[in-house]
């Protein structure tokens, strides 16, 4: 099947090889407040802003035939793990703890972060950090750039209302999430040889960051 323009180019999920998938699911959702969104082998569930795929193991397969998937076999060695990162670590602490997840210790304070971990029932080790040496801890995890949040409020009235007769929709999803028309409006909007930008015609311009966020929600796929 072909991909639409709009579709983004990928989406990152993890995929957690586990004992028994069921468990794993009833973990991830009722403690954690994952979504199930297809049950079976795999399992998919979204959490938060990004998926989880839950199967179990075996292989080897033809495109890794020397590699067996398992679930963890020496809980003590840590290379790759799920990583939380949280707003406030003593509310997620107490409420997970509360729902029966099971911590190593309470949360820790470290030079950037307060930190502890937990362990999901195949022993998966699971981050729960929040970050301290940001102003706010979630700034630097920004999720992908939307046109409702991000992109429309940086069109003035003036812009919308001046632009719609010429049936350049500046607060319209529809009309927006084209790439052609959003091509045509974010060249309007950059200087070109050497002379500023076309839009808005003498001004305030947008500056590179607004226009580097434009162009970053052109490449992560038109997010409403
Ligand atoms: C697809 C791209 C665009 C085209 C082809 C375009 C074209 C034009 C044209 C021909 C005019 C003069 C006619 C009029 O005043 O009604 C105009 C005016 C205007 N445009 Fe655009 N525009 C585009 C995108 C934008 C964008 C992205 C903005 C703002 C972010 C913008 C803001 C304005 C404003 C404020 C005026 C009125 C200026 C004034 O009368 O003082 N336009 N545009």
């Amino acid at each position: 099947m072909k991909a639409k323009d709009s579709d983004p180019e990928f989406i990152a999920t993890e995929t957690l090889i586990v004992a028994n998938i069921a468990r794993s699911v009833a973990f991830y959702r009722d403690v954690l407040g994952a979504t199930v969104l297809r049950e079976g082998e795999p399992t998919l569930l979204r959490l938060k802003n990004t998926w989880i795929i839950i199967n179990k193991g075996g292989g080897p397969t033809d495109d890794k035939p020397e590699v067996i998937a398992s679930p963890p076999k020496d809980l003590n060695t840590l290379s790759s793990f799920l990583n939380l990162r949280v707003a406030d670590i003593d509310h997620c602490y107490g409420i997970w703890r509360s729902r029966g997840a099971q911590f190593i210790t309470e949360p820790k304070i470290h030079a950037n972060e307060k930190r502890c971990y937990m362990r999901d029932p195949d022993g998966y080790l699971i981050e729960v950090g929040q970050t301290t040496s940001t102003a706010t801890p979630l700034e630097s995890y920004r999720p992908e750039v939307s046109f409702a949040r991000d992109i429309r409020p940086l069109f003035r009235a003036v812009d919308i209302s001046h632009m719609d007769p010429h049936g350049i929709k500046l607060d319209d999803y529809t009309f927006m999430s084209n790439p052609d028309n959003a091509n045509k409006v974010l060249t309007v909007l950059s200087p070109h040889d050497d002379q500023p930008p076309a839009m808005p015609p003498g001004g305030p311009y947008w500056t590179a960051d607004q226009r580097a966020l434009f162009a970053q929600w052109q490449s992560e796929g038109y997010a409403p």
